[in-house]
């Protein structure tokens, strides 16, 4: 079997198409799991894959790349809560947000917390979602090592976590912010009637047709005037051509459908 028929295969499994993610970069972690596991071939790591349980999570869950932390590129995060979501409120009082590929959590909570500077609690709603269960499952618990927290403001970790022992949980009042759900961002409906979009750290990962694909649907997921925030190394070249214009560095507002 060649990495075609792997890419086949694979896709039958599960619903990763590898053939949208950029293929050197994907080809490469899966060979050296492939190996690491003691394989050598992809039909034996297939097989190996379709009765190992622990073996296909591995596989997902490495695929992935989960690599996620609070408040990631802090200066960001201060043009989002100064300047976006004060511009975002004057056109209407309830946000709806969606934090996509959002991992173990990280960053809907952190969403949150930045949200809460301009509201109360009780009026943020977060949808969060990411194609990896087992991420899902950590970001549902909200159970955090100091090392993720490390860029978050003091004042953030005083008021929104718990410490136990050496690790920090997230308080039941900011959960309730955000409702997490599986969503492949190559495949399934995108919601609708957003505000704020935020896909950061996940489109490096796609094929410039992909990617091409995503916007189109990040326009029609947003409401006009709505704003899609992104990773620091994603720029969207030519990103008028789906009707997404450049307001401050990785932030783009819809000015009309495509
Ligand atoms: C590097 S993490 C980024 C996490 C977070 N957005 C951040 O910037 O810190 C990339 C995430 O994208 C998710 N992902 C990969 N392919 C995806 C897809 N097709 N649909 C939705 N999420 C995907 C992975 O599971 C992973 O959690």
């Amino acid at each position: 079997m060649d990495y075609e028929g792997f890419k086949r295969e694979i896709l039958k499994m599960s619903d990763i198409d590898l053939s949208l993610y950029k293929e050197k970069q994907m080809k490469r972690r899966i060979d050296s799991l492939i190996r690491k596991n003691g394989y050598v071939r992809y039909d034996e790591y297939v097989q190996a894959l379709k009765i190992d349980r622990d073996m296909y999570n591995e596989f997902i869950n490495y695929l992935t790349i989960n690599v996620s932390e609070f408040y990631r590129n802090p200066e960001q995060w201060e043009v989002l809560k100064d300047q976006i979501i004060p511009m975002l409120l004057k056109r209407s009082p309830i946000l709806k947000v969606w934090s996509s590929a959002c991992s173990t959590g990280d960053e809907p909570y952190t969403l949150a917390m930045v949200l809460s500077e301009h509201m109360p609690l009780s009026r943020i709603k977060i949808i969060a979602s990411d194609i990896d269960a087992e991420a899902l499952k950590k970001a549902k618990a909200g159970v955090y090592t100091e090392k993720s927290l490390e860029k978050l403001p003091e004042h953030y970790v005083r008021d929104f976590f718990t410490k136990d022992g050496s690790l920090y949980r997230v308080k039941d009042e900011l959960k309730q912010c955000v409702e997490f759900k599986r969503h492949n961002l190559l495949k399934d409906p995108y919601p609708g009637g957003c505000d704020l979009i935020v896909c950061r750290n996940v489109l490096i990962y796609f094929t410039e047709e992909a990617k091409s694909q995503m916007y189109v649907k990040f326009n029609r997921a947003l409401k006009d005037q709505g704003v899609l925030f992104i990773g620091s190394t994603e720029q969207i070249i030519m990103s008028t051509r789906y009707k997404l214009t450049p307001i401050k560095t990785f932030f783009y507002v819809k000015d009309g459908d495509i």
